[in-house]
């Protein structure tokens, strides 16, 4: 069987999801310093188009680093040492957020939602009646965990209503997922190249709202860090644009060329019609393992992401995620994860993300998951069957 499979792993797990073929091409071409007029001018342009995603007229930076770097740095910039910070969870990468919130020194209120669903409205209006202190809410719009996309506008909609500051992780939701920082109020909204842009990672988008610039401005916030801290960026982008640097370090410049190509395609494509895509392909995807007898850690359909899904695997099947996970990869060469924190031992995780949200990578990671568990003696129906359900959904999709 496996000779019929490519020797590349295919990267159907939650991010980083596959290259699109023109960031490849990039990776390829001409290196460029980090500074200097020409790469200046280019630099200007990544900015332009991420500002696009985000539907932002707010002033964007793009960080050198990982996504937890542009997390710390929203906590950092709305909160002091001591203030208290509202995180809403349902999964490891909203606890995540909660304790970057904490080793910032500020008091977090956690406030998790039963597993499988999102934090009600009613419970947050709650937590906040109950914290009347609060000044920022952080929260995650899809928790790439368990599968959910998280309805931020409500959330947001709320906190602003009361004076917070949001800052908001759309790490695995931006290119991929409706978002608009400007139409819902966004203080900090954390983006990312890697997974629904199909880029790599090592260039960091993050929209700061007017008003965080300006409590940074007037000194009324004092980040215990450097790298995180705004006022450090707001200097070099004051002092060293004019030399192309407008950051405070050395950069990744790959990186920075591979996010602009892929928020280009992205743009190419329209965001309507790309976020339209995705849900498309998500819901498909259920349809077809829910054929498969499968279910889903995230208990809403309403709610379901439309990037990532994380199945929940009958009783039967718990003990074998490892040899699950360890098949696709060796026979058919798809790469899926298991769950992580309370779903380790319960879930699988796949991601559909820019590039690989196309029936052209799910058919063969429903062929290769399908094959596997009927390896193992569970078939509740015949690839054949799962994939048509699959086409089926997508056809109901299309016509409406
Ligand atoms: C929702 C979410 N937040 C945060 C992160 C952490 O990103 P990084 O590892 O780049 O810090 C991830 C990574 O998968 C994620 O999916």
């Amino acid at each position: 069987m496996s000779q019929y499979w490519s020797e590349d792993p295919v990267l159907m797990i939650p991010g980083p999801s596959e290259l699109h073929p023109r960031v490849r091409q990039v990776l390829t071409g001409r290196f460029y310093p980090h500074y200097g007029s020409e790469w200046g001018e280019i630099y200007w342009g990544v900015e332009e188009a991420v500002r696009k995603i985000f539907r932002t007229r707010n002033e964007v930076i793009v960080m050198p680093g990982p996504g937890c770097l542009g997390l710390e740095l929203g906590v950092v910039n709305v909160a002091n040492r001591g203030d208290k910070v509202v995180a809403l969870t349902n999964g490891f990468f909203g606890d995540r957020f909660a304790e970057i919130a904490s080793y910032c020194a500020a008091e977090v209120v956690t406030l998790s939602s039963p597993p499988g669903y999102i934090v009600s409205i009613e419970a947050l209006k709650e937590c906040l009646d109950k914290n009347p202190d609060a000044v920022a809410l952080i929260v995650v719009q899809n928790e790439s965990a368990t599968g959910i996309l998280n309805p931020i506008p409500q959330y947001v909609e709320i906190a602003k209503k009361r004076g917070l500051f949001t800052v908001v992780d759309s790490i695995s939701a931006f290119g991929g997922a409706d978002l608009d920082v400007d139409g819902w109020g966004i203080d900090v909204c954390v983006g990312y190249p890697n997974k629904c842009l199909s880029g790599v990672p090592g260039a960091l988008p993050v929209s700061i709202s007017n008003e965080v610039w300006e409590r940074v401005e007037r000194g009324l916030v004092h980040p215990a860090t450097w790298m995180t801290n705004l006022r450090v960026w707001r200097w070099y982008r004051r002092n060293w644009a004019s030399h192309g640097h407008p950051y405070p370090t050395t950069v990744n410049t790959y990186a920075y060329l591979a996010l602009k190509v892929a928020a280009e395609v992205a743009l190419e494509e329209g965001l309507e019609k790309r976020y339209e895509r995705h849900r498309r392909m998500a819901a498909a995807f259920r349809a077809a393992t829910k054929a498969m007898g499968l279910g889903f850690v995230s208990k809403n359909e309403e709610y379901a992401s439309p990037t990532i899904t994380a199945i929940e695997l009958p009783p039967d099947l718990r003990g074998k995620i490892e040899h699950i996970v360890g098949k696709m990869l060796r026979d058919y060469r798809i790469m899926i994860s298991r769950g992580i924190a309370a779903t380790e031992e319960t879930a699988i995780r796949i991601g559909h993300m820019g590039y690989t949200a196309s029936p052209r990578f799910l058919i063969p990671t429903l062929t290769a998951l399908s094959e596997t568990l009927t390896s193992l003696g569970y078939q509740k129906c015949s690839t054949g069957d799962a994939v048509d359900t699959f086409y089926r959904a997508l056809g109901k999709l299309q016509t409406g």
